[in-house]
């Protein structure tokens, strides 16, 4: 099988083909991405992936591109939520209408697609755990422009009997993740941050959950579904249902590391959610064999990821 993974030097696009590359079925993987939060060096460890670098507005490309593959997986995206508010019709098109474009390939080629979506479609406050038969109630653009990359994945589905499968991303964390990283992201901040003997930085009481998910089981399940060539008729939640509060993730990283960490409580975010938890009974029905991730064995691999990182850096430097 050949896969074309957009977003692929991203930071879960660089851990998935990684994984594509090491499953029997797949013989090639070809990334198509213009590297504006990606970084080439992340696929350094992915002998035989083929990048180009170019944008999914750029249909002739993706068409190149999607030539003799099996699966398209679509990860590219802008995905920052304050910026997404500034900056709304950037968004829309990278976010939608790249997602069309991604869909016309796809279909040229008759390729499985896979689409990223994200929690954040549930909006701030939904009943949990977060059910992907709740109405969507997006409060940033962000939010609206991944309804949109759904909603034409699905209607793609619908229209032509393109096989498509949506999944909503809950909190990804992992090796290969940036501290400055677009998508507010705890866990590196607070990993680099504990690596580095700084304090960590808390907005509120740190009593707010997240449902974590490492990046090992995203790409497990993405690699199961092109292998399969899974399609399913609506999203379905990419996480386990968990909840860890960021006091519980500190308390783990003192674990892992053996020894206090400094923290500082900030004044809490406008916007950011209190709670997240996603329904994860579908996800379950439709990967019977998937493993629950081991949460502090994965963090450890963080944490070492980060602390070789910094030899390297500073290696570098020197
Ligand atoms: N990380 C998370 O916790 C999380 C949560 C929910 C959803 N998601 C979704 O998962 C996907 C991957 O997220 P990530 O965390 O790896 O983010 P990332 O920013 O590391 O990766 C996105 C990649 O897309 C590329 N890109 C951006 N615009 C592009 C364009 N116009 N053309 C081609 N490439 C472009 C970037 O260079 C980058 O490599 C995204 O669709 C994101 O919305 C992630």
């Amino acid at each position: 099988m050949k896969v074309l993974v957009t977003g692929g030097a991203g930071f879960i696009g660089a851990n998935l083909v990684e994984r594509l590359l090491a499953a029997d079925a797949i013989d090639a993987v070809t990334v198509v991405d213009d590297l504006s939060t990606g970084e080439a060096d992340r696929l350094a460890g992915s002998d035989g992936v083929e990048l180009w670098k170019g944008s999914v507005l750029d249909a002739e490309l993706l068409r190149d591109a999607a030539a003799g593959c099996d699966a398209v997986v679509h990860l590219a995206a802008l995905a920052s939520v304050p910026e997404s508010l500034e900056q709304p019709v950037a968004y829309h098109e990278v976010n939608g209408t790249g997602t069309l474009h991604v869909l016309d390939a796809a279909r040229e080629h008759g390729c499985q697609v896979i689409v990223a979506s994200s929690a954040a479609v549930y909006g701030q406050h939904p009943p949990l755990p977060a059910s992907e038969s709740l109405p969507p109630q997006p409060t940033s653009v962000y939010a609206s422009s991944k309804l949109a990359a759904e909603a034409h994945a699905l209607a793609y589905g619908n229209a032509f009997d393109l096989p498509v499968l949506v999944f909503r991303f809950f909190n990804v964390f992992g090796p290969l993740q940036d501290v400055g990283h677009t998508y507010a992201a705890v866990v590196p901040a607070f990993v680099s941050a504990a690596v580095s003997g700084e304090p960590l930085l808390i907005f509120g009481d740190g009593q707010q959950t997240r449902d974590m998910v490492p990046v090992g089981s995203v790409v497990s399940v993405l690699t199961d579904a092109v292998v399969r060539r899974m399609t399913h008729t609506g999203p379905v939640n990419l996480a386990f249902g968990t909840r860890r509060s960021l006091l519980d993730i500190v308390a783990e990283l003192e674990q892992i590391l053996g020894r206090p960490l400094d923290r500082r409580h900030l004044p809490p975010r406008a916007g950011d959610v209190r709670h997240s938890q996603a329904d994860h009974r579908l996800l379950r029905r439709l990967f019977p064999n998937l493993e629950p991730p081991d949460f502090t064995a994965e963090l450890a691999a963080t944490v070492d990821w980060f602390q070789h990182r910094r030899v390297a850096a500073s290696t570098h430097i020197r």
